[in-house]
């Protein structure tokens, strides 16, 4: 299912060799992409490999370029259609940035699995983009039948979390105190969070926030839509989701959830282990694409 035929093998390992290394700013690379129309919004989105389509929805205000381009070309290799929607207010993508729901977000990510995916996508979000998975999944359980949600905090916020990405993302502040709540955040201790200074949006953080904000409490549909299949990432060293939340997901949906751990980690993850991330993913994500 994975490989249906030779040819497709045949042009995955071509493409393989194609593929730079990652050197520079993404906009220099000339990877194939498309806009697709959503209401008054205009989506730019990455378009990678070929087999059964994944969507990445990246973190709060942060685009869905670098921070995924090592794990993407896993997926890609694996034989993977991946499609980066990146979010309104960056790269090519725009749209009314103030009032914005997640339910609008959510359409945006429905034009492009109709008009990129075939109709059907597995979904994978991180950080913010797992808030944006679950609401998809609930309003088009039909069109994403499955999501993987990659270090997406505890159903009970630590309070002195719930500030951060406000502060590491906030540009106008000293650099010195956005390193120090990236360090405590996003990074496990080993890992250098000078990578994530720049490649902010604080436009799009703020239409995130508000969305987040407006639309309320999660928690009555942490695991997406009653028919979702749900994988959970935690990273080990996440602050968002202390060890004493780590089971609850599973807890509420053992029918369909799995939780990994994702060691020497933290809330930025794919950064700081994209291939640990994959390996972890790739399994269950067979599974999940042999039905779509
Ligand atoms: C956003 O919504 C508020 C309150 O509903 C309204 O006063 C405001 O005009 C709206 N702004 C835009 C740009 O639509
Ligand atoms: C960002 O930080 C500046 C400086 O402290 C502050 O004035 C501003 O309100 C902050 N912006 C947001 C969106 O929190
Ligand atoms: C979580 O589940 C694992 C495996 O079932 C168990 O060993 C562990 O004690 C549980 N942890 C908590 C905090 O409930």
């Amino acid at each position: 299912m994975l490989f249906p035929s030779g040819l497709v093998l045949t042009l995955m390992m071509t493409c393989v060799h194609a593929l730079p290394a990652f050197t520079q700013p993404l906009m220099r690379y000339k990877w194939p992409t498309q806009f697709v129309r959503s209401g008054k919004a205009k989506i730019e989105v990455l378009v990678q490999g070929a087999g059964p389509t994944v969507i990445i929805i990246p973190s709060y205000g942060r685009d869905g370029g670098d921070d995924y381009n090592s794990f993407t070309n896993y997926l890609v290799n694996a034989g993977y259609l991946v499609l980066r929607p990146q979010p309104r207010g960056t790269f090519g993508s725009m749209g009314p940035m103030t009032n914005v729901t997640l339910e609008d977000l959510s359409a945006d990510i429905a034009s492009v699995i109709d008009t990129l995916g075939g109709g059907q996508a597995i979904v994978i979000g991180h950080a913010f983009g797992t808030f944006l998975a679950k609401v998809s999944s609930v309003i088009y359980p039909e069109k994403i039948p499955a999501i993987v949600l990659a270090a997406p905090g505890g159903i009970y916020l630590p309070s002195n979390m719930a500030e951060m990405p406000f502060i590491t993302g906030n540009t106008s502040l000293p650099i010195p105190e956005r390193l120090k709540a990236l360090q405590k955040a996003f990074f496990a201790p080993n890992h250098d969070a000078h990578i994530w200074l720049d490649g902010w949006y604080p436009e799009v953080l703020a239409m995130e926030h508000a969305a987040v904000q407006t639309y309320g409490s999660l928690t009555s549909h942490w695991g997406g839509a009653d028919t979702t299949q749900v994988l959970e990432l935690i990273p080990a060293d996440d602050p968002f989701q202390p060890n004493s939340q780590w089971n609850v997901t599973t807890n509420l949906y053992p029918n369909r959830a799995t939780s990994k751990i994702i060691a020497d980690a933290s809330h930025a993850l794919f950064p700081e282990q994209g291939k640990a991330v994959f390996e972890a993913i790739i399994p269950w994500l067979k599974q999940q694409s042999s039905h779509i």
